[in-house]
């Protein structure tokens, strides 16, 4: 299989035909998995993977088998909240075996590929002129191998985290035509809402369904009323999760927080919002999947 840096220049290796065998092996890994959900927002910052790594261990507790896809390829935070992090990738024939988390969430992310702290992930552009639309299609391709490659196995949710930008949802609808939902995330804050609702848009633009909002850090600002925006836009307030310290160092020590603090208010929020997620989810499954 060809490499991103094979691919400037086909020189008659057939990229079209090895892109197409690719998604075919896509499609054939992601049969089992009942629904893809996507977490998105146009804002950084807002806790998009605070509420991945926090909804797919809440589907965990339900009994749900979950994986979860790091999309956010050059700030990958997945492993790290996850508690991943160091464990050791199984590579097999045709292969990845995602590591588990305690809870059994199978986590992919670059994090577990790239080889020190400091390493970052670059794109080797045929110029550095050419690194800004070079690094677009790299990350679809990126993406898409990630997908092709890992063995998920059976799974009821595969949850996408998505790095900060509202144009990033656009590469995953496309190798995933059959997203099952859309979750977006926002801060109580002016700022936070401009760029939201331009989110919201591009997320009721595409043909998954926009499951709802998530006012993360609540009370941490005097800001905007996050179930205005939800009514405005004619999508679901699936809950407000209050700013906690404890939260963001569960986090950091790699622990999921609806486990470890279960009656705190922001673990009651989250866990709520993994109810809400289930029942949309039980209601109208993802197009083309059992
Ligand atoms: N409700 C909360 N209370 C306290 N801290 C939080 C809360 N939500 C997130 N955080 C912390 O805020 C920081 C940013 O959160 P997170 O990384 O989840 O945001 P993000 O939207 O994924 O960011 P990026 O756009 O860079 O991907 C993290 O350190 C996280 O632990
Ligand atoms: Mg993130």
């Amino acid at each position: 299989m060809k490499k991103y840096k094979d691919i400037a220049g086909d020189g008659g290796s057939n990229v079209h035909g090895q892109v197409a065998e690719q998604l075919e092996r896509l499609r054939r890994r992601l049969a089992d998995v009942r629904a893809v959900i996507a977490v998105v927002s146009g804002k950084g910052g807002v806790g998009k993977s605070t509420v991945t790594a926090n909804l797919a261990s809440a589907l965990a507790v339900a009994g749900w088998r979950v994986g979860v896809l790091d999309a956010d390829l050059n700030g990958p935070t997945m492993a790290k909240m996850l508690g991943v992090r160091g464990e050791r990738l199984v590579v097999t024939a045709d292969a990845v075996e995602p590591p588990a988390s305690a809870l059994g969430v199978r986590v992919m992310s670059m994090d577990l590929l790239l080889p020190g702290d400091a390493t970052p992930l670059t794109w080797d552009a045929p110029s550095q002129d050419e690194s800004y639309t070079w690094r677009g299609t790299m990350e679809a391709n990126a993406l898409r191998e990630f997908l092709a490659d890992t063995r998920w196995g059976a799974l009821d949710a595969l949850v996408i985290d998505l790095p900060p930008g509202t144009d990033r949802l656009a590469t995953i609808t496309a190798l995933i035509p059959d997203l099952a939902g859309t979750i977006v995330v926002t801060l109580p804050s002016d700022v936070s809402h401009l760029v939201v609702r331009k989110s919201i848009t591009v997320a009721q633009g595409g043909r998954a369904p926009v499951l709802g909002l998530v006012e993360n850090m609540a009370g941490l600002f005097p800001g905007p009323d996050a179930a205005t925006l939800a009514a405005e836009t004619g999508i679901a307030l699936l809950g407000r999760v209050p700013f906690d310290p404890a939260l963001a160092a569960a986090a950091d020590r790699g622990e999921p927080f609806v486990t470890v603090a279960p009656a705190s208010a922001a673990a009651r929020a989250l866990t709520e919002i993994a109810t809400r997620v289930r029942e949309a989810l039980g209601r109208a499954p993802g197009p083309g999947r059992s």
